[in-house]
């Protein structure tokens, strides 16, 4: 939003009056003095009009290692959630960006910035996200070139992003897909009636899941990490979000 326009929203102010304020250099934002209304905003940008704080709010990046028998989501009546394990200080502000079966264990991202799960998330955008599993049957060569090529997903009707399949022993492999669809590791080694039977996320982007994190613990991303998982590939949207203030260096 531009700063005029939210100064005139939360005032209750002519844009005349909202003219006058920044002229009289009574507006900051990020601690510095403002007079072009045209400015544009993000939801974490400090804002204040001489000493009143208009907004001030704290973006907030955690990494997550999710357990077993744990659903993704906010609420459910029968089971732990993810938000369950969170502080309940910071749990109303949360959302996840990106979700695992109840089963799956691994990397999930919390976060009160739109923009940023959004750019994670987002198809379009092909972030990578990394798997380590374990199967029923042995895992054969002809799977690799059949993950590469894609697979017709008729309920989506779409083809699936080219996937990297690594086999590492007859029945474990590491997998990298370019998008999130429902189930999707499952249903692609369902083609070939093979049971995963244990996955785990290892990564989302250039992050990989903090090894000294039990399951069920998290902590804060760096800026650096918070930053670098979108750089993985996409150069031109970090500099867009580190212009608007959404991310720090
Ligand atoms: N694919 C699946 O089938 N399950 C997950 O939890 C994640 C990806």
């Amino acid at each position: 939003m531009r700063l005029d326009r939210f100064i005139a929203n939360h005032k209750r102010v002519s844009a005349f009056q909202v003219r006058l304020l920044l002229a009289q250099r009574q507006v900051r934002v990020n601690g510095e003095v403002v007079c072009d209304g045209s400015r544009g905003l993000t939801e974490f940008c400090h804002v204040q009009l001489g000493a009143e704080i208009l907004q001030e709010r704290t973006p907030i990046y955690l990494m997550l290692h999710k357990p077993k028998g744990c659903v993704s989501a906010a609420r459910d009546a029968q089971h732990l959630t993810l938000l369950d394990l969170i502080d309940p200080a910071l749990r109303p502000q949360l959302h996840l960006a990106g979700r695992l079966d109840f089963n799956t264990t691994g990397l999930v991202l919390l976060t009160n910035d739109g923009r940023w799960s959004r750019a994670l998330t987002e198809p379009q955008h092909k972030t990578p996200k990394t798997y380590w599993l374990q199967t029923q049957d042995v895992i054969t060569e002809d799977y690799v070139a059949s993950f590469a090529q894609g697979m017709f997903f008729a309920y989506e009707n779409l083809w699936t992003q080219p996937a990297t399949l690594r086999i590492l022993t007859p029945y474990t492999a590491e997998l990298t897909l370019y998008e999130g669809r429902y189930h999707q590791v499952k249903r692609m080694f369902g083609r070939f009636n093979n049971e995963v039977l244990q996955l785990h996320r290892l990564a989302i982007g250039a992050l990989k899941l903090d090894n000294t994190l039990a399951p069920g613990e998290y902590r804060a991303l760096t800026p650096a990490e918070t930053h670098g998982i979108l750089a993985v590939r996409d150069g031109s949207l970090i500099d867009r979000l580190l212009l608007s203030g959404c991310v720090q260096r």
